[in-house]
């Protein structure tokens, strides 16, 4: 069975085809980083109408590909929420209606479900139970996950999600949109320890999060010192480990709390190389594994769509021929499977 995944929750348009047996045939991935860059975060008009424009040409890519016609397919995926309401519009209407001229079923994905399932595609796959920290642009949770489909929330931020805090204070420490991985590489020259920021809500039990106050404090130490590219790149520095150990706080406490030995990260920040050697270390210590993607599925993409698609069509998860999205979905809501 082959399921074409399309992916256009936000500002990159993901197009991939999955085989069940033969595994990812095709990925094909159109970034609207530059589109937006002038403006320094996505423009939801310009989103939808970019993926209008790249989505069908993708498609017809991916099966060139994987040398394919649209006669192989067996099934469409598309991203049905969370995300931008214009951009999953896109997505939700090419893929629902190509099922339908195709004659195949069409499955209705979840984009957080997507990111959490895309270590499934790497050569050693977390079994379950685990753990699973997601964060990404628009969220910071964590979940125990019994099974696919079994989310409990455990803990959420309460204000901006770790991605959102990472981009906002590269926009003060004048780097370009998308600045998480950019600060990121900035912190890579930074000395450890010349600023010193708060890890929030670690001094109080509970597995939520709170990363607002951690721009406020990165605006504040900026203009109280010099402006020199080593001071930027320490305090670059100073952010990212308050981050990273605050995750890592949690994520500690979410596995005492379940008792499950393994942990999973998902979502664009757990590209972040800092994070992944820190919780590797804490996991080798604590004698379980951490499980993440590589750096270009933990972003959004089209492949964790078309595995996740893949998963819910053969539970027999499939769409009516409403095109509907959610903008809002939380994940506990999914059906077990
Ligand atoms: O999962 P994703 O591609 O989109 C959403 O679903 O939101 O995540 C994008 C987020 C952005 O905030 C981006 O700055 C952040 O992930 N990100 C990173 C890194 N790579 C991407 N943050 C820190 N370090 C990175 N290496
Ligand atoms: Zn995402």
């Amino acid at each position: 069975m082959r399921v074409l995944g399309i992916e256009t929750s936000c500002d990159e348009t993901g197009v991939a085809i999955y085989d069940e047996t033969a595994g990812l045939l095709a990925n094909q991935l159109y970034s609207q980083v530059e589109l937006h860059a002038d403006y320094g975060g996505v423009v939801p008009e310009l989103a939808s109408r970019d993926h209008v424009r790249k989505l069908l040409p993708l498609i017809d890519a991916a099966l060139q590909e994987a040398q394919l016609t649209h006669n192989d397919i067996d099934a469409v995926a598309y991203t049905a929420g969370p995300g931008l309401v214009g951009a999953l519009m896109v997505g939700a209407t090419v893929g629902r209606s190509l099922a339908f001229a195709w004659n195949v079923p069409a499955v209705a994905v979840h984009h957080m479900e997507g990111h959490l399932l895309a270590p499934m595609l790497e050569e050693t796959p977390p079994s379950f139970p685990f753990v699973a920290l997601l964060v990404s642009g628009g969220h910071t949770q964590l979940i125990s996950v019994t099974a696919i489909g079994e989310y409990q929330l455990l803990g959420e931020s309460i204000d901006d999600a770790a991605g959102e805090a990472f981009d906002k204070t590269a926009k003060l420490l004048g780097l370009d949109y998308p600045g998480g991985p950019r600060l990121a590489k900035m912190a890579a020259t930074g000395t450890v320890g010349r600023f010193t920021f708060p890890r929030p809500m670690t001094d109080r039990p509970g597995l939520d999060f709170s990363f607002s106050g951690l721009k406020t404090f990165a605006a504040n130490t900026i203009r109280a010192n010099p402006s020199d590219a080593q001071t930027h790149a320490d305090i670059a520095r100073a952010f990212e480990d308050a981050v990273v150990d605050t995750l890592l706080i949690k994520c500690k406490r979410a596995l005492q709390q379940t008792g499950f030995k393994n942990l999973v990260i998902a979502g664009g920040v757990s590209a972040n190389q800092n994070l992944r050697e820190k919780l590797s270390t804490m996991m080798t210590g604590r004698g379980g594994e951490v499980f993440y993607a590589r750096p270009a599925f933990c972003t959004d993409n089209g492949a964790m769509i078309a595995y996740a698609g893949m998963v819910r069509l053969k539970a027999g998860c499939t769409a009516d021929t409403r095109i509907t999205v959610r903008p809002r979905w939380p994940l506990s809501e999914l059906t077990p499977i």
